[in-house]
């Protein structure tokens, strides 16, 4: 009988992990700000890493169709997405992709979109390729966050040809949908520009996920997208990574890609990300019932604990986008004074979002209150 819930260690040893979220601060501090997940990996992925460990196979990636293979039946099970198998490229994790991707079609000095608040990391890759981020901001609209067109059409129009696309979107959580991913591509398709599609999020995803090089024509005339099993399966130590196009036009700029890209990945994450795809299923099932929970469970807690802070839920993953406009307190006063880690918001777009933060709700729900109340007893 599965556990109808993916299970949390106790603090304790959490806090005994060697992983960069457990060590980064002190033990006085509860850390609530990477992307990673508490939970206990999924069982067929633990006894496949424990059994390549036992026969000590882990020399370097040779050629690996087993991810995918396991890749084409995840998507098309999933999401009804039918991808060139034969176009699929494996790369170290989901930053090495993006940031080869660009280094092989692009030169320093070239600007790419991002829509901000967005992922810390974008920020960082293109700092390192001296690429500079143009922003169209996400629109927040009543019916919550969506795509800006008409900005993405002036900045396409302004002769800025490529999109570093987040979808889901971290760390707002937004799933874009068909249409506005169709009306996306038709665009990009008119400016002749390009959408690298980051779709790490998407298997944790709560209701419809869209890949955007399934929306027709001219989403696999313009896309690339990039993933891995690392966020949705808690396996980001492992460094494994796929690229995917789906038409000869991106496929010969993927082409451009570095072939260390493949020989940099550990043989342990193609395979861990292989059999996570194939026979993590069940276990990727009961973790979204799991985090559905958890949101529930923090926006609960945050009513009765911090009434005044913002927050609406997520359509994907594991990060809560928090908005402090309307309470005196900084994220460095949440740190230092409630021993609270969030990522600041600034990190994800600038000062604009000084008022707000991300805080990562992958864990028990014994947790996640615990950090709600050292956040509401400083205030
Ligand atoms: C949207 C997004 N892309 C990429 C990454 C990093 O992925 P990787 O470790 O595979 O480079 C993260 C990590 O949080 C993320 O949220």
């Amino acid at each position: 009988m599965p556990d109808s819930k993916t299970q949390t260690p106790e603090l304790s040893e959490l806090y005994s992990r060697h992983s960069s979220k457990w060590r980064r601060f002190n033990a006085d501090v509860l850390p609530m700000h990477v992307a990673e997940m508490d939970f206990a990996i999924a069982e067929p992925v633990r006894q496949l890493i424990a059994r390549m460990a036992h026969e000590s196979d882990l020399g370097y990636l040779g050629p690996v169709p087993e991810v995918a293979r396991a890749f084409e039946g995840f998507a098309r099970d999933r999401w009804g997405w039918q991808i060139h198998k034969a176009e699929l490229k494996i790369a170290t994790d989901v930053g090495v992709a993006t940031v080869e991707y660009l280094r092989a079609n692009l030169e320093p000095g070239a600007r790419v979109i991002v829509n901000s608040p967005v992922y810390s990391g974008f920020y960082e890759w293109l700092k390192e390729l001296k690429i500079e981020p143009v922003d169209v901001p996400l629109a927040h609209t009543e019916a919550g966050w969506r795509l800006d067109l008409d900005g993405l059409e002036q900045a396409f129009k302004a002769g800025h040809l490529t999109l570093l696309l987040c979808n889901p979107h971290n760390p707002v959580g937004r799933a874009f949908d068909r249409e506005e991913l169709t009306a996306l591509a038709a665009l990009a398709k008119r400016f002749d520009a390009t959408v690298i599609s980051d779709e790490i999020h998407a298997p944790l995803t709560y209701g419809e996920f869209t890949p955007y090089l399934s929306c027709g024509p001219d989403a696999e005339e313009t896309g690339v997208v990039i993933t891995s099993s690392s966020k949705s399966f808690n396996l980001a130590g492992l460094k494994a990574a796929l690229l995917i196009t789906q038409s000869p036009r991106m496929a010969a700029r993927a082409d451009r890609c570095p072939p260390g890209m493949h020989w940099r990945t550990s043989i342990l994450g193609a395979f861990a990300m292989a059999e996570a795809y194939t026979n993590g299923r069940q276990w990727l099932d009961t973790t979204v019932a799991t985090l559905d929970e958890n949101r529930r469970h923090l926006k609960a807690e945050l009513e009765r604990l911090l009434p005044d802070v913002g927050f609406e839920l997520p359509e994907s993953g594991y990060l809560a986008w928090l908005d402090f406009s309307k309470v005196d307190v900084t994220t460095d006063r949440i740190f230092d004074e409630a021993k609270v880690a969030l990522v600041p918001g600034p990190d994800m777009g600038g000062e604009r979002y000084d008022r707000h933060a991300r805080l990562n709700f992958g864990t028990s729900k014994e947790i996640i209150t615990e950090g709600l109340e050292r956040i509401a007893r400083i205030l």
